[in-house]
């Protein structure tokens, strides 16, 4: 029998993260673009592998962990091709001694440019009025067609003000907006000012931007960190951004308070129920929805899908796998 290492990819991924697998182990791969395997067969095929080089859509929970643990071989690392691990148990991992590594950085750039043209699509009323043009429904230049709200002057609010808040601030300096936070972790103020950043409380941020984007982490304090309560307090004007991940916003509550035009407008490149979307969302104009593409530029997808391989890579070679976040298994 091969002491190769039995490598699983779970979704098709771009392609040069391939040969640095195939090299060290037997690769099986689910090829079929755009398939996503359902828990249960993720549950048949993941025990056996020393290795899961995994997509934020399957859900590495303590089950999965622990049935892959108690297989042969028996489960090492779980590589996970985004920044975001919230689908990965990894106090489980961790307990159960499974290294668990994402691929944070190189994706910021291309998720912060996402967030400013949701912000601008949004503000400007941009996929509404093509809609309105392809409809054949454009009948000459009309000085009350498709107005907007300025984006430039305006003020931006950023909760979570990490790698990609931070671009995001960068982003909005060429539009002469005032940029506000709240984070949990106030930055130094020589960081705030290289970014043009003012730190104000949670409520405060909520109150005074006119456009409210969201870049924290979701873990269990930040879900339904947006729901009515904070839709309240926003200004009727104000525009949300989420390029996070959906349960951090509370959809059913954004969907009433939109409705209720309580604030003016949405953004989501991400759900609460991926991919489902709260079906008021679907039609209403003043919407802009995306299918969670923040990140997808070839060029940044193929860093991503290659980092997460360097990692089980380095894993394999007895190094330190670059992106590890519970370095506490590696003893
Ligand atoms: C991530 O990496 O967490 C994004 O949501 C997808 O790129």
């Amino acid at each position: 029998m091969s002491d190769r290492p039995k490598i699983l990819v779970t979704q098709k991924v771009p392609d040069p993260a391939y040969p640095p697998l195939t090299e060290i182990g037997d690769v099986e791969a689910n090829m079929d673009e755009g398939v996503i395997w359902p828990y249960e067969e993720l549950l048949r095929r993941g025990p056996g592998h020393d290795y899961i080089y995994s997509l934020l859509t399957d859900n590495i929970d303590a089950r999965f962990l622990e049935t892959c643990a108690s297989a042969m071989p028996r489960l090492k690392m779980v590589a996970n091709m985004a920044v975001g691990f919230n689908n990965i148990d990894v106090d489980a991992a961790t307990r159960l001694g499974i290294a668990v590594s994402n691929t944070p950085g190189v994706l910021s750039d291309t998720t912060a440019d996402l967030a400013f043209a949701l912000l601008m699509a949004t503000a400007r009323r941009i996929p509404e009025a093509e809609r309105f043009l392809r409809a054949g429904k454009y009948r000459g230049w009309g000085p009350l067609l498709f107005c907007g709200v300025d984006v430039h002057g305006a003020t931006l609010g950023l909760i979570g003000a990490g790698r990609i808040g931070k671009l995001v601030a960068r982003r909005s300096t060429g539009f002469d907006m005032k940029v506000i936070y709240y984070d949990v972790y106030r930055m130094p103020e020589e960081e705030e000012r290289e970014y043009h950043l003012t730190y104000m409380p949670f409520e405060e941020v909520l109150q005074m931007a006119d456009f409210i984007s969201v870049h924290t982490p979701y873990m269990p304090s930040t879900h339904h960190l947006i729901s009515e309560r904070e839709l309240n307090l926003m200004k009727p004007g104000a525009i949300l951004i989420n390029t996070a991940r959906g349960p951090i916003v509370d959809e059913k509550a954004l969907a009433r308070a939109l409705q209720a035009g309580t604030i003016a407008g949405a953004g989501l490149d991400v759900f609460e129920n991926e991919p489902a979307v709260e079906p008021e969302l679907l039609s209403m104009e003043n919407v802009v929805l995306l299918p969670h593409i923040a990140s997808a530029s070839v060029r940044t997808r193929t860093l991503m899908a290659t980092m997460a391989s360097d990692n089980i890579v380095a894993y394999h070679l007895g190094q330190r796998p670059p992106n590890i976040l519970n370095p506490q298994v590696l003893g």
